[in-house]
C-alpha cells in the first residue's frame, strides 16, 4: 500500500481511538469516583428502597443527585444505560492501529534483524500469541486462589507483564515490545468489559425482570475487573504516549523503565481513589514522584552512544552531511529514493544544511542518544557514525 494512503488510514483510525479511549477512560474514571464518594442516604425513604448510597454534584450549571442500588430498584426503568460500545470501539481501533502500523509495517517497526531475524508474519503471529496469552494467562489467574488478594494480585500480574517486556524486546524492536505491553493490557481491559462485566450485568438485570434474586457472585466478579481496569488504565495510557519518546522505548533497558513508570502510575491511581474515599493519603503521589525521579535518573545516562561528547573528536561539516546522506537521506528526504517510504516522513527532510541544523535536536535524540533511527529494517549504522554526528551536533551548539 502507498505510504500516504496509510497515513490519511492511519490518522482516521487513531482519531477515533483517541476519541472512544477518552469516553472509555472518562466514563470509569467518572463512575469510580462516584462510587468512591457515595455516602449514606439520607431520606429514611430511600433506604427504604435500597438505596445504599448517594452523591450531590454540581455541574455546567445544574445539582445533580445520584442514588445507587446496591442489588437492584425496586422497579426496573424503562430506559437503563449501558457503558460499553466506548470500550468496545476504542478495543477495535487500536487492534486495528496495531495491525495496519506494526503489522503490515513490522520491516519499519517491529522487526529488528539485529536482534531476531523474523519474518513480518512471523513477527504478527508473535505478537499475537502474547496477546492472546495473556488474556488467557490474566482469566486464569483472577479465578485462581490469588485473585482473591488484591495486592498478591497486582504483583503476579505486574511481574507477569515485566517479563513479557523483557522478553519481548529481546526480539521486538522498543517501539514494538511497548505497543505490545500495551495491546495485551488493553485487549485484556476490553475483556473483561466484554466477557465479565456486562454479560454478569445484563444476568443481574434478567434475573431481576423474571423476579428472581440475582446471584451476587456476578456482581463480585464485574467488580473485581473493574478494580483491576480502573488500576490499568494509567500504565496503559503511559505506554501509548511513550511512542513518541524514544529517549524511553530506544533506552537499552526499557522494559525497566516502562515497570518503573507503570508503578508510578499505580500509585497515582490508587491516591486518587483513597482521596475520593476521604482518605488523603500524600504519600502515594510523593512516592509516585520520587520513583519516577528515580526511574528517569537511572536511564538518563543509558544512552547508546555515551562517549559522543565532542570532547575529543573534531568532525567537518561535509562529514557530517555525508553521514546523513548515508543513513538518513532515503527516506527523509524532499524525494526519498526508498522503496517503501515514499514521502518524508513526518515531513523531516534533511536535503539542506538549514534543514539538518533545524532539525539537530531531533537527530540527536534518535540516531544519538538511542539508536532508533534509521528504522532497524536497513542497514545498520555504526557506532563511530553515530558518535561522529554526536560530536557535530555538539560543537554546532555552541
Ligand atoms: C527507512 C526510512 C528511514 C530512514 C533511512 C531514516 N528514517 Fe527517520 N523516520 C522514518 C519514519 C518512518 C519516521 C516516522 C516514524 C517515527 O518517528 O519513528 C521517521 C521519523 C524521524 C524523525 C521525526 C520524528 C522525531 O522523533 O522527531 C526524525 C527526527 C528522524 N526520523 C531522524 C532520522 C535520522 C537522523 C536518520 C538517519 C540517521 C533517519 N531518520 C533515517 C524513516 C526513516
Amino acid at each position: 500500500m502507498d505510504i500516504n494512503l496509510v497515513s490519511w488510514l492511519e490518522l482516521a483510525i487513531r482519531w477515533l481511538h483517541v476519541i472512544t479511549g477518552i469516553c472509555w477512560i472518562g466514563s470509569s474514571f467518572y463512575f469510580i469516583w462516584l462510587d468512591n464518594s457515595l455516602t449514606a442516604p439520607e431520606d429514611d425513604k430511600d433506604k427504604a428502597e435500597g438505596v445504599s448510597g448517594e452523591v450531590w454534584a454540581v455541574h455546567g450549571g445544574g445539582f445533580y443527585h445520584k442514588k445507587k442500588y446496591q442489588v437492584a430498584p425496586a422497579h426496573m426503568p424503562a430506559e437503563l444505560h449501558w457503558f460499553k460500545w466506548e470500550a468496545y470501539f476504542t478495543w477495535m481501533s487500536g487492534f486495528l492501529l496495531l495491525v495496519l502500523m506494526y503489522y503490515f509495517g513490522a520491516n519499519l517497526y517491529l522487526i529488528d534483524s539485529a536482534k531476531y531475524a523474523l519474518q513480518p508474519a512471523q513477527a504478527a503471529a508473535i505478537g499475537l500469541m502474547f496477546i492472546g496469552g495473556s488474556l488467557l494467562f490474566y482469566n486464569l489467574l483472577c479465578e485462581s486462589r490469588v485473585g482473591r488478594h488484591n495486592l498478591l494480585f497486582c504483583a503476579v500480574w505486574f511481574a507477569a507483564l515485566t517479563l513479557a517486556a523483557y522478553f519481548l524486546n529481546q526480539i521486538f524492536t522498543g517501539r514494538g515490545m511497548y505497543i505490545h505491553i500495551g495491546s495485551m493490557i488493553g485487549t485484556v481491559m476490553a475483556a473483561n468489559v466484554f466477557l465479565t462485566i456486562i454479560p454478569n450485568q445484563r444476568k443481574v438485570v434478567d434475573a431481576l425482570l423474571a423476579g428472581e434474586a440475582p446471584d451476587p457472585r456476578l456482581g463480585k466478579m464485574a467488580k473485581q475487573r473493574s478494580l483491576h481496569n480502573n488500576y490499568m488504565t494509567l500504565p496503559v495510557l503511559l505506554i501509548m504516549t511513550s511512542n513518541h519518546y524514544p529517549v524511553m522505548f530506544g533506552n537499552p533497558y526499557n522494559w525497566l523503565l516502562l515497570a518503573g513508570m507503570a508503578a508510578s502510575g499505580l500509585l497515582v491511581r490508587h491516591f486518587f481513589n483513597q482521596k475520593h474515599k476521604g482518605k488523603e493519603d500524600y504519600f502515594y503521589p510523593l512516592a509516585a514522584g520520587a520513583l519516577f525521579l528515580i526511574v528517569v535518573m537511572a536511564a538518563m545516562p543509558q544512552t547508546v552512544a555515551p562517549k559522543a561528547d565532542g570532547a575529543s573528536v573534531q568532525v567537518s561539516d561535509a562529514e557530517a552531511r555525508a553521514i546523513i546522506r548515508a543513513n538518513c537521506v532515503a527516506c527523509h528526504s524532499d524525494m526519498p529514493t526508498h522503496d517503501v517510504v515514499t514521502s518524508a516522513p513526518q515531513g523531516v527532510m534533511f536535503d539542506k544544511m538549514s534543514e539538518i541544523l533545524k532539525f539537530s535536536d531531533r537527530i540527536k535524540a534518535r540516531a544519538v542518544d538511542s539508536d532508533t533511527m534509521p528504522p532497524p529494517s536497513e542497514p545498520a549504522m555504526s557506532a563511530t557514525d553515530r558518535e561522529k554526528l554526536g560530536a557535530w551536533i555538539k560543537a554546532q551548539e555552541k
